[in-house]
């Protein structure tokens, strides 16, 4: 049997064929999108591809810039062609949690200046209903106490992430993470619009609806999933 490093590779490996010259691409975040970066970077020293980068975090970046990938300001771009993403959970509805990794809010922007939106996951992700998986939230540190409070006020059961040494984990933008372990999450629509209207809160891990394809990496081979709605 396979192990779960095996099926992200493989998952990561398939991916890395969508790229082809000229492109320009989203690199996600993640223990699966290090695959993907290595693959790439793979392709790149050994075979010229010629394609440059928009990145989620800063670990991407180091990581690409090491192979000696071309990394792009999301700013400086007038398009990216595709991003390729991990993900956390993913159901039949395509909707999706994300945010593990704590690099949920640069994988948002990124993903939603994109054309097509493909992610990565093996196949412990796909799930029947998402939030077993704690959902990420980010939030501003001032104040992140209250949104705890009204979070548990809601029955949200959120846990401020810590770091290995009892501090709060930070985001690339300096933020904290609060998960919500909410075991299930049945209406993840009216969820995501009210994370979205609490004051103090940047972001959540809830990407809806937005993923194109998902290459699922399966016992028997990587598995593309596409998207009927999109
Ligand atoms: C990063 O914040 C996340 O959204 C990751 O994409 C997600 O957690 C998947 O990570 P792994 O590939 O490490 O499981």
């Amino acid at each position: 049997m396979a192990t779960q490093d095996e099926l992200k590779k493989a998952a990561g490996i398939e991916a890395a064929k969508l790229v082809k010259d000229g492109m320009t691409v989203g690199l996600g975040t993640g223990s699966t999108v290090r695959f993907l970066v290595d693959e790439l970077g793979r392709r790149v020293q050994e075979e010229g591809l010629n394609f440059t980068g928009v990145t989620t975090s800063l670990r991407t970046k180091e990581q690409a810039e090491g192979y000696g990938i071309k990394i792009i300001d999301i700013d400086d771009v007038d398009h990216i062609d595709v991003t390729i993403d991990g993900a956390d959970e993913v159901d039949a509805r395509f909707d999706g949690i994300k945010g593990g990794g704590a690099a949920l809010l640069w994988e948002k922007i990124v993903a939603t200046n994109s054309d097509k939106i493909v992610w990565i996951v093996d196949a412990s992700k796909v799930v029947n209903v998402i939030g077993k998986f704690p959902l990420p939230v980010e939030v501003i540190p001032f104040g992140a106490g209250q949104v705890v409070k009204k979070f548990e006020a809601k029955g949200y059961k959120p846990v401020l992430r810590l770091d290995a040494q009892g501090e709060p984990v930070r985001t690339d933008e300096k933020n904290f993470v609060v998960d919500l372990h909410l075991e299930r999450i049945d209406h993840p629509q009216e969820l995501a619009a009210d994370l979205i209207n609490t004051v103090g809160v940047v972001e959540h891990g809830l990407f809806l609806n937005m993923v194109d394809t998902v290459i699922v990496g399966d016992e028997a081979g990587p598995r593309v999933l596409t998207n009927p709605h999109k």
